[in-house]
């Protein structure tokens, strides 16, 4: 049996009739960007996520980068964050010109350690960009503390995390800004590219709102320089077709997770993902230690077990920061986890049947594996 780690179609299949009406509308609307979609998609976000203000986007790397740009952030400055994710992270600071300080990850939720902060910050640290990876919230308290008393901004990177909670809160929305991200392979994936930043500053929605489009809120006036950076309104219609079932597609995820956890429960060689106490984990992906990983990887791949390594090289070793000169051992727990992470097959619509059989395959070349090393 052949198991995708995500199968979009599948998805696809159970709204395919409302998504085709919503594109067709648009399409004979003659309404192509910042139309009405794009409007109603943002105030059904701002519910959603209950916040304020939400600024449709083209990407969740353009949420980052202009919430950034937003706040002043750029040349000279420095933003801490986290070395265990995708590089749009470190890139957004990057791109407006600041430098990314790293702080190692706590190894049960693969996020920023928040007792290890402190010690990063310097009079040029401006924010704290913590990234709610795979689904799994940030322990926001104690940094939004650190925050409130070395005077940051918070940027969350909720990518991966639409829906998940902490203490009752949407991640997105205890920051000063939520970066999303609507890619097709996420929670809330669309057709194509997409973003969204969400903020309870009027400053900041105002500030994005003219970076998105040239730098200018009022059309032909242009006071900075900005980006082109809409959300078209045939992914704003596919959006709202697919934001009413998100929950529900979490709350599978959610399912999922627990039968792995059950079927990898007798299993000592496998470490199960870790839920911190107050959150609602959405499992953008479900994500296992195990040793011998990367063989382990190669034999799934063969019996067409579609796992994957979320991320095979940490962002410090990455060659678009060389010229930080970031050293190998800086981040021991970050380097450490990045060679045992391997998830597995997560998708709302997969099957009981597909788990066992993702279960089986992973238990069997793992003891295979371990047998066979001397
Ligand atoms: C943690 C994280 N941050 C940022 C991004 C960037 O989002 P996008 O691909 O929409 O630019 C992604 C998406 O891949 C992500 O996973």
């Amino acid at each position: 049996m052949k198991i995708p780690i995500i199968n979009s179609k599948r998805q696809y299949e159970t709204i395919a009739t409302k998504a085709e009406s919503a594109v067709l509308e648009v399409m004979r609307s003659g309404s192509y960007i910042l139309g009405a979609n794009n409007k109603e998609f943002e105030n059904e976000m701002c519910n959603y996520l209950d916040c304020k203000y939400s600024v449709a986007l083209n990407s969740g790397t353009d949420a980052l980068h202009l919430a950034l740009r937003a706040l002043d952030i750029g040349e000279g400055d420095e933003v801490i964050s986290t070395a265990f994710t995708f590089v749009a992270t470190s890139e957004s600071i990057g791109i407006v010109g600041a430098k990314p300080v790293f702080v190692d990850i706590d190894p049960d939720t693969f996020n920023i350690d928040p007792a290890k902060i402190e010690a990063a910050i310097t009079p040029k640290t401006k924010a704290i960009i913590p990234v709610h990876l795979y689904g799994q919230p940030c322990d926001m308290d104690p940094i939004m503390d650190i925050a409130k008393r070395h005077n940051l901004f918070v940027i969350e990177d909720a990518c991966q995390a639409i829906g998940a909670e902490y203490k009752g809160k949407k991640v997105g929305t205890i920051g000063d800004v939520g970066c999303f991200s609507f890619y097709p392979t996420k929670n809330l994936g669309t057709m194509g590219d997409g973003g969204l930043l969400s903020t309870n500053s009027q400053y900041i929605k105002d500030r994005v709102i003219a970076l998105r489009n040239h730098g200018g809120a009022i059309r032909y006036h242009h006071d900075e320089i900005g980006v082109n950076s809409r959300l078209d309104e045939i992914q704003a219609a596919i959006l709202r077709v697919k934001l009413p079932y998100i929950d529900k597609w979490n709350q599978a995820r959610r399912e999922h997770a627990k039968l792995y956890n059950e079927l990898f429960a007798n299993c000592d060689l496998i470490e199960t993902p870790k839920e911190l106490d107050s959150t609602y984990c959405v499992y953008h992906q479900y994500t296992v230690k195990i040793p011998n990983r990367d063989e382990v990887h190669k034999m799934l791949a063969e019996a067409g077990i579609g796992a994957m390594i979320y991320y095979p090289i940490p962002l410090h070793l990455q060659k678009v920061h060389d010229k930080y000169n970031f050293k190998e051992g800086m981040l021991p727990i970050t380097e450490e986890n990045t060679k045992l992470v391997l998830s597995l097959p997560m998708f709302a619509e997969i099957t009981e049947e597909e788990q066992r059989e993702v279960a089986r395959a992973l238990i069997e070349c793992t003891e295979k594996s371990m047998a066979t090393t001397v």
